[in-house]
C-alpha cells in the first residue's frame, strides 16, 4: 500500500510527499506517501516503505530534539482518530499534527559547501549572498552553518533562494531572527548526535508554523533524507561531492536517461526504485541503530 486512496477523513491537502486531512479545525492527520519528487517532478512509480521511512526518521528527531523548540504533535496517536478497519492505510506513516499557520520561508541550514550554495560560490564567493573565506573547496565545512532560507513555492513551482534581509521582509524581523537562530541550534543539536552515528549531516531544511498563541513550532518533516543532505562520515573527503543517502542515486539514474526535467518524468525501472528505496533505509538504520 503505498497512499490510502480515500480514507473517511476529509483531505485538503496533496502536496509532492504528504497528505494532509481533517480531524476538526485544530487538527489534522498527516500522511507520508511513497512519492519521490526529483527535480521537482513527481515520479510516477513509488518507492517501496518510503513513507514509512521518513516518517520513522521524523519522529526519531522530532523527540530528539524537542528540548529545543515546540513541535507540531497533538500527543494523540494515529488509532485515536482512524477506525481499526481504516489503520492499516496509514499505519507507519502518518502522525496527528496541530493544524498551524505555516511562516512563509523555508528554513535551510547549511554546514558544508556542495549544491546550489557551491554553484553560486564559485560563481561570486557567497552562498546565497552570504560572503564565505577564499579558497574553499568543494564538500569543504563552513566555518559555521549558515542560515539560508528560500521561498515556499507553490505546488509545481520551485523554490527560491533569498537572502536574509528578503526573509525579514517577508515574515517580520522578529520572526525572521527567531527562525534563524532556531534553525542552527536544530541543526547544530542534529549534527552532534548524527557524528555518533558515522553520519555528516551537509545541509537541511525545517519548516515552521505558528500555533493560535503565535508560538514557533516545528513541523512537517525533519531530517530526513529528503529534507537533508546525509553524507557518510567514512568515505568523505573534501573536494568531492560524497555518495550520499538520499535521492542522489535516483537523480543520477534520472539524469542519466537524458531527461529534460520536464514533467513526465522518465518510468523508474524496478530495481532503481528499489536501490533507492534501501538508500532510505540504511539513513534510518544507520540514524536510529
Ligand atoms: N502542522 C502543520 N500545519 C500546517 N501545515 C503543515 C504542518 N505540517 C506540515 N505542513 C505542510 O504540509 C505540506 C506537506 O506536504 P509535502 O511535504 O508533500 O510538501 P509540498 O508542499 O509538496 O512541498 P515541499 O516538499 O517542497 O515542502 C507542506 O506544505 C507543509 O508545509
Ligand atoms: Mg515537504
Amino acid at each position: 500500500m503505498t497512499t490510502p486512496t480515500s480514507l473517511s477523513l476529509k483531505k485538503i491537502y496533496s502536496g509532492k510527499v504528504r497528505d494532509l486531512y481533517e480531524i476538526d479545525a485544530k487538527r489534522m492527520l498527516m500522511v507520508a506517501s511513497d512519492r519521490l519528487s526529483a527535480f521537482d517532478v513527481i515520479l510516477d512509480e513509488p518507492i517501496p516503505e518510503k513513507g514509512k521511512i521518513l516518517t520513522a526518521i521524523s519522529n526519531f528527531w522530532f523527540d530528539k530534539l524537542a528540548g529545543l523548540v515546540p513541535n507540531h504533535f497533538t500527543g494523540d496517536k494515529v488509532e485515536d482518530v482512524v477506525s481499526a478497519e481504516e489503520l492499516p492505510l496509514v499505519e507507519g506513516r502518518a502522525v496527528v499534527v496541530k493544524r498551524l499557520k505555516p511562516v512563509a520561508v523555508e528554513a535551510i541550514v547549511r554546514g558544508y559547501i556542495v549544491g546550489s550554495g557551491w554553484k553560486e560560490y564559485q560563481k561570486s564567493g557567497t552562498v546565497c549572498g552570504i560572503s564565505l573565506p577564499a579558497g574553499l573547496k568543494e564538500a569543504a565545512k563552513l566555518p559555521q552553518p549558515i542560515f539560508t532560507p528560500s521561498t515556499k513555492a507553490a505546488v509545481g513551482d520551485h523554490d527560491e533562494n533569498i537572502s536574509f534581509e528578503q526573509c525579514e521582509a517577508i515574515i517580520g524581523k522578529e520572526l525572521a531572527a527567531k527562525v534563524r537562530d532556531t534553525s542552527i541550534a536544530l541543526y547544530s543539536a542534529a549534527v552532534e548526535y548524527a557524528a555518533t552515528r558515522g553520519i555528516i549531516i551537509a545541509d537541511t531544511k525545517f519548516e515552521f508554523g505558528l500555533d493560535e498563541d503565535g508560538t514557533l513550532t516545528l513541523m512537517d518533516e525533519v531530517l530526513t533524507p529528503d529534507s537533508s543532505r546525509f553524507w557518510p562520515a567514512e568515505s568523505y573527503v573534501e573536494g568531492k561531492n560524497p555518495p550520499s543517502f538520499d535521492k542522489q542515486f535516483v537523480r543520477d539514474w534520472l539524469e542519466s536517461t537524458g531527461w529534460n526535467k520536464q514533467p513526465p518524468a522518465p518510468a523508474v525501472p524496478a530495481e532503481v526504485a528499489q536501490k533507492t528505496a534501501d538508500k532510505y533505509r540504511e539513513a534510518l538504520v544507520k540514524l536510529t541503530g
